[in-house]
């Protein structure tokens, strides 16, 4: 259990220019004081993460909006009443007391609040925004409990263990255009949720992804074995020492390991289960994993995006 003390801890490391992993909703953030250009360094410097890839700054309370960004637009507010805190990055332009390395040069800022009491007060403790990326080395597996976050960055002191994450996926990113919403990654909440809020409908792009936001890649979240997506690439056909992620409760016979995202087709559940599953399967003695396609509907699209930057590297002509 994380206590007031350990927050309180935490919060000092934060202000003293160190770098403490937190739990929030969707995984867990590998944070430092926005404020301060030398500890965001620390951060690129333990993820090995490239110069050009934006942090998202995450925040407490509803007034840091108008300080961190020059945002004039109403939509902003109107989102963060309808979803904050909870799992959306909104990108507004950004003012100049975030320094420039946190958003990689950008002139735009990602910010989010998130669902997550530790992390809330964490931040409220702290006294600053907190930039923080997924507690993860760049292009791997996301974290979405502390054993994940020690795997990859066993050389930190500082990681709050609230347990598993309750979202299992990264926060849908989103930019906002003349004419309505663009998202930038997809997560748990969805075109729909946002389209009842904002009245013009947005879409998921493709073509402007490199210019708007360029931590995106087509791979990442990429574990140690080969993912393969059944209907999408052509699967080895030995499979005795191959793993089966299977979403439906099915457990085809030929192989080795079954890892169940769902027993029951269950979207959240395989949200939830998406990161820990390939976390376990990257340690396990298996070849590579061969996964069921899931629906892309609701938080199915965001999890068949990262099956799909998962697989990419290994299917590469
Ligand atoms: O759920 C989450 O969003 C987690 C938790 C810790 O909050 N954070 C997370 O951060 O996933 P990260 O750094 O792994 O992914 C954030 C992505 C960046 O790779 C980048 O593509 C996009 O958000 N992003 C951040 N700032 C941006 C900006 N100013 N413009 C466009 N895209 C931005
Ligand atoms: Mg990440």
């Amino acid at each position: 259990m994380v206590t007031q003390k350990d927050i309180e801890e935490a919060a000092k490391i934060i202000r003293n220019g160190g770098l403490v992993a937190f739990p929030t909703e969707t995984v867990y953030g590998l944070g430092a004081n926005a404020y301060d250009a030398n500890a965001v360094a620390k951060i690129f410097i333990a993820k090995q993460r490239p110069s050009f890839d934006p942090l998202i700054v995450h925040i407490c309370h509803n007034e840091d909006i108008g300080k961190l960004s020059l945002n004039e637009d109403e939509r902003v507010y109107k989102l963060a009443k309808n979803f904050w805190p909870g799992p959306l990055t909104i990108v507004v332009p950004k003012s100049n007391i975030i320094p420039d390395i946190v958003t990689s040069g950008l002139e735009s800022v990602g910010l989010r609040m998130p669902d997550n009491d530790i992390a809330l007060r964490l931040i409220d403790a702290a006294g600053c925004p907190i930039a923080a990326p997924s507690a993860n080395k760049f292009g791997k597996l996301s974290p979405t409990s502390a054993e994940h976050v020690r795997k990859q960055l066993p050389e930190l002191s500082c990681i709050l263990d609230s347990g598993r994450t309750i979202v299992g996926v990264e926060s849908t990113v989103i930019t906002l255009e003349t004419d309505g919403f663009r998202i930038l990654r997809p997560g748990a909440i969805t075109s729909d949720h946002l389209s009842k809020v904002l009245p013009m409908s947005g879409k998921l792009s493709e073509d402007i992804l490199i210019s708007a936001s360029p931590g995106l890649m087509k791979s990442h979240y990429s574990p140690e074995k080969p993912v393969y997506i059944l209907g999408e690439h052509d699967i080895p056909q030995e499979l005795s020492n191959a793993a089966f992620l299977s979403f439906n409760g099915s457990a085809p016979e030929d192989y080795k390991t079954i890892a169940y995202l769902s027993h029951s087709g269950n979207l959240q559940q395989a949200a939830v289960n998406l990161f820990g599953a390939l976390h376990w399967l990257e340690e396990s003695d298996i070849d590579f994993i061969v996964s069921e396609a899931i629906p892309e509907q609701g938080i199915g699209i965001a999890i068949m995006d990262r099956l799909r930057k998962a697989a990419y590297r290994f299917h590469l002509k």
